[in-house]
């Protein structure tokens, strides 16, 4: 057999590819891609992209050291037989806040938006919706801790929801407070499970000493029932006045904006530089346990990373994810285009003119041509498999006058075009 592409990993293919689920059409992907990004730089943010490796240490410090990713699921990167002390990242924002700090980018106006994509990388178990390289559209926004701010971030998330049209999305929004009122929620959440330490799962023993909250996020049955038994108390009641104010804030903005959102008293998220906002998106058909996409606030990251305090927020969606969404609503994505026009010349002599003639008219218009000569029945066949919208062919009778006999597919309507006019006619036509 022959080789096969690793665990985790997908390839999104061409339309019309044999083994294609909708799921997996590299223009559904880029479809995606294409309306984030609109939706994102209408609303001012600025591309940037950073490495696909980072220093391992980034990672650590700035995801999180109890968390599952950093403490199961990097992958690490070695050459030449040596470790280089790197990982493939697993996330965006960590690399944008190192960016952000080492090119001096506190100089651009405040607050700065910047957004990327790309992939990631997470050694997880792999299931439908969770895989090992995944992509993220990324949103980050530094320098400002207004709460208007947050709120934008949100809207920006359902703006993209809505224009890819998908309905069955929620947003789930909840506040994970200051660093002092997390420490009182830790401290609670410790006396509470001390209490039951025995029925504790053993990731959840591990995570009480470090960080309690991460026990409300378990994957285990037992942990999650022992939660429900003991009737944990939310996040949300041991908000500072100040961070329940900044949530208040938040809020408001989104109803006065029909941001629909449920509040999550117990959001948790799976990395440890949150504070204050943090809110993920789910869909009705995807799984509970499969964002869409989260994000929150992570004030401290920058100084996590040893840089200078920058305040800071933002959000990534996961694009496969986005993808199953689509595919289980049954919206319908364009197709990706066939070209304006496939030339073909019908003897060998005029292949060349023919392909001069394409590469010259793509100035005006997507134009292929074919690579050696055809008759004109297969020149149409061939144009119409590849869904061109108009067909040309040059014969030696043709080329002595320089024309093109070009038909349009759809209607079969046939017309001669001289050479010099043929950009004008696709730019009218096309
Ligand atoms: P995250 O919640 O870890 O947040 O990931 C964001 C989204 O990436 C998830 O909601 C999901 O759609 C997708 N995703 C994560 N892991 C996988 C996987 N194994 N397979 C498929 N999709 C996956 C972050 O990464 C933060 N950096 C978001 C953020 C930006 N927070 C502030 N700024």
């Amino acid at each position: 057999m022959a080789l096969q592409r690793p665990k985790g990993t997908q390839d999104h293919l061409p339309d019309g590819s044999p083994k294609l689920s909708s799921d997996l059409r590299a223009s559904a992907f880029a479809f995606v891609q294409d309306t984030a990004r609109r939706v994102l730089e209408r609303s001012g943010a600025q591309p940037i992209t950073t490495p696909l490796f980072e220093e391992a240490e980034l990672v650590k410090r700035g995801v999180g050291g109890s968390t599952d990713i950093v403490r199961k699921e990097m992958f690490t990167v070695y050459y030449f037989g040596d470790h280089g002390g790197y990982v493939l990242r697993p996330e965006g924002t960590a690399s944008i806040v190192r960016a952000y700090l080492q090119n001096g980018l506190k100089q651009l106006p405040a607050p700065l938006k910047l957004w990327t994509h790309g992939p990631m990388f997470r050694a997880e178990n792999v299931q439908k919706g969770r895989l090992r390289q995944f992509h993220q559209v990324d949103y980050e926004v530094l320098g400002s801790t207004d709460p208007l701010v947050d709120a934008e971030a949100i809207w920006l998330m359902w703006e993209v929801v809505r224009e890819l049209g998908l309905t069955g999305v929620r947003v789930k929004l909840g506040s994970i407070g200051d660093p002092e009122d997390r420490e009182a929620y830790n401290t609670y959440l410790r006396g509470l499970f001390g209490a039951h330490l025995e029925r504790l799962s053993g990731d959840s023993k591990d995570r009480l000493e470090r960080n309690p909250m991460r026990i409300l996020d378990s994957k285990s049955e037992a942990d999650q029932a022992l939660i429900t038994e003991l009737g944990v108390r939310p996040m949300l009641d041991f908000l500072g006045e100040e961070a329940r104010a900044h949530f208040g804030a938040v809020q408001a903005y989104l109803r006065e904006w029909d941001v629909p959102f449920d509040l999550d008293p117990s959001i948790v998220r799976g990395l440890d530089y949150y504070r204050r906002t943090a809110w993920e998106l789910h869909h009705t058909q995807v799984g509970a346990k499969s964002a869409l996409g989260g994000g929150g606030r992570y004030d401290g990251l920058a100084e996590q990373l040893g840089g200078a305090a920058v305040p800071g927020i933002g959000w990534a969606f996961g694009i496969e994810r986005l993808l199953l969404a689509l595919d289980a609503e049954g919206v319908a994505l364009p197709e990706a285009e066939g070209p304006a026009l496939f030339l073909a010349a019908l003897d060998e002599e005029g292949v060349g003119l023919a392909a001069r003639l394409a590469l010259k008219a793509r100035a005006a218009a997507r134009v292929e041509f074919a690579y050696r000569a055809l008759k004109p029945g297969s020149a149409f066949k061939e144009a119409d498999r590849r869904r061109a919208r108009f067909a040309a062919v040059i014969g030696s009778e043709e080329a002595a006058r320089g024309v093109l006999r070009l038909k349009a597919l759809a209607s079969g309507e046939q017309r001669e075009v001289a050479f010099g006019d043929l950009g004008t006619f696709l730019r009218e036509h096309a």
